[in-house]
């Protein structure tokens, strides 16, 4: 068998790194693979993408959960606010101390940090030995090598074309139930705050064929549950050589019709351009499910505007009102920034009072944090004071408290069909659980796993979580 292999591969021509995925494949005991330990911060992307690192790096390493041990480490960053850089910044000081008791070991930074602050943060942080950012991680092995012969090396080169469609995402952090699927990378709606169209660059949808051999492998390997991602999913767009165009709705409905044991997700959507067409797709579809992340970032029209969100509060209320009547029974979540530049008290109140009409069930909520070169950091003053933006921050977060409480009251009662993710942290007996609306739900565990779909009725409830009995 392996002769027969191995003329294969002279005959292809296979190089190095193809040779040893033969051989792992085929004869593992043959070859010693190296320790890779990842560590991911930041967006559902970046978990996606720490997925498509570790495939592209398998056929040297292995993933470890041990720091101590392996052999390089890379942490995949994230920029998005600057207590994220300076997360991660402390993270590196801890790495060095590791570092210097295994001068072997290699250090790289990946990701958004790594497209923001380029070759520079080779000199800030004498730990690093690599920077890659979010389109070079095919450069990976390459980069390596050149840390091996001595040198300190980079790649930053953002891509119009890099989907890394042809990869096979290794998914070694999945919890075996619940997967993520990349559809498109980029950005290129320049909301005036936001860092991530200058760290991921352009927007480009990957094929629709690859997102679907994707999806039948993540069945065929019994997961039960996919998410499609992508910085904003409705302008997911691809058009064939012959012309044929694929739309987001079009790819959902391809992806849902797999299989009705498999679960479709998606995130983020735009407002601006969240289409009936999608909201359509979304209603007919059992499996597809009935949660919207759908982040307004303000309530007030004229901050919207200086976000250059481009659309208006009544504009975002009437996707609401559609996103309503055509799924009654969909949650809603959002985003929202706190103290945005020349946010002003009635404007806050705006937020409030548009989080109110809408009764979000989930919000994530943030301080407004400058970025360096945006257009917010270039033409606003950031002008909220901080114990003001931190007041502000705070009341929205009070209020989305209750509104999820009162979301979560009206379920209870009711029964939903959760799929198991696992062991509730509180109790063994326990299992825990989403429903379709994305509610984290706790129930007696009975004969069931994870993995498993369960009837479970509502019986009470917190803020964060359903707790229910079988059904
Ligand atoms: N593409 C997604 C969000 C990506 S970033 C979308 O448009 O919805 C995730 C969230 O971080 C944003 O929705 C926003 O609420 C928040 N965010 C982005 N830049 C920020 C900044 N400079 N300060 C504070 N929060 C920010
Ligand atoms: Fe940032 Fe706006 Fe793009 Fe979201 S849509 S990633 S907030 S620029
Ligand atoms: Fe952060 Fe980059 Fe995602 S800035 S939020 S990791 S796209």
């Amino acid at each position: 068998m392996i002769f027969k292999r191995r003329r294969q591969i002279y005959n292809n021509n296979y190089n190095i790194s193809s040779l040893k995925k033969e051989i792992r494949t085929f004869a593992p005991q043959f070859l010693i693979m190296k320790k890779l330990f990842i560590e991911t911060y930041g967006c559902q992307m970046n978990v996606a993408d720490s997925e498509v690192v570790a495939s592209i790096l398998s056929p040297e390493y292995e993933i470890t959960d041990d720091e101590q041990s392996a052999d390089l480490i890379l942490i995949n960053t994230c920029s998005v606010r600057d207590n994220a850089e300076q997360r991660i910044r402390h993270r590196l000081q801890e790495l060095a101390a590791i570092k210097k008791r295994r001068p072997g070991m290699m250090v790289g930074l990946l990701g958004c940090m790594a497209e923001r602050l380029k070759q520079q943060i080779l000199e800030e942080e004498p730990t690093l030995d690599l920077v890659a950012g979010p389109d070079a991680y095919r450069s990976l092995p390459r980069l390596i090598e050149e840390v091996a012969a001595g040198e300190k090396a980079y790649d930053v080169i953002l891509s119009r074309t890099e989907t890394y469609d042809d990869i096979m995402p290794v998914r070694y952090a999945a919890n075996g139930v619940s997967g993520f699927i990349s559809i498109m990378r980029g950005c290129d709606n320049f909301c005036s705050y936001c860092v991530v169209p200058f760290t991921r660059g352009r927007e480009r949808s990957r094929s629709p064929h690859t997102i679907l051999t994707e999806a039948q492998q993540l069945l065929a390997d019994g997961y039960k549950e996919v998410t499609l991602l992508g910085q904003n999913v409705n302008s997911y767009r691809y058009e064939e050589e012959d012309g044929t165009v694929t739309t987001f709705a079009q790819l959902m409905e391809r992806v849902a019709q797999l299989s009705p044991q498999l679960r479709v997700r998606f995130a983020t959507s735009h407002p601006k351009d969240i289409s009936d067409e999608l909201i359509h797709t979304i209603a007919k579809y059992p499996n597809i499910c009935k949660y919207i992340h759908l982040p307004v970032q303000a309530g007030s029209t004229s901050i919207l505007q200086r976000m250059n969100r481009v659309y208006t509060r009544e504009q975002y209320l009437e996707r609401i009102a559609t996103i309503k009547r055509v799924i009654p029974d969909c949650a809603i979540a959002t985003d929202i920034i706190a103290g945005f530049c020349g946010e002003t008290e009635e404007e806050h109140q705006a937020t409030l009072s548009l989080m109110r009409e809408v009764g979000y069930a989930y919000a994530y909520m943030f301080r407004y944090s400058v970025r360096d070169n945006t257009y917010a950091a270039t033409h606003f003053a950031d002008d909220v004071p901080d114990e003001l933006k931190t007041k502000r921050l705070e009341e929205i977060i009070a209020l989305q408290q209750q509104l999820s409480l009162e979301h979560n009251q009206r379920d209870v009662g009711k029964t939903f069909k959760v799929l198991v993710e696992g062991a509730s942290k509180r109790s063994e007996e326990q299992l825990f659980g989403r429903n379709s609306q994305n509610k984290v739900v706790v129930f007696p565990k009975g004969n069931h796993k994870k993995g498993d779909y369960v009837n479970v009725r509502i019986t009470s409830c917190t803020a964060a979580t359903l707790i229910g009995t079988l059904s």
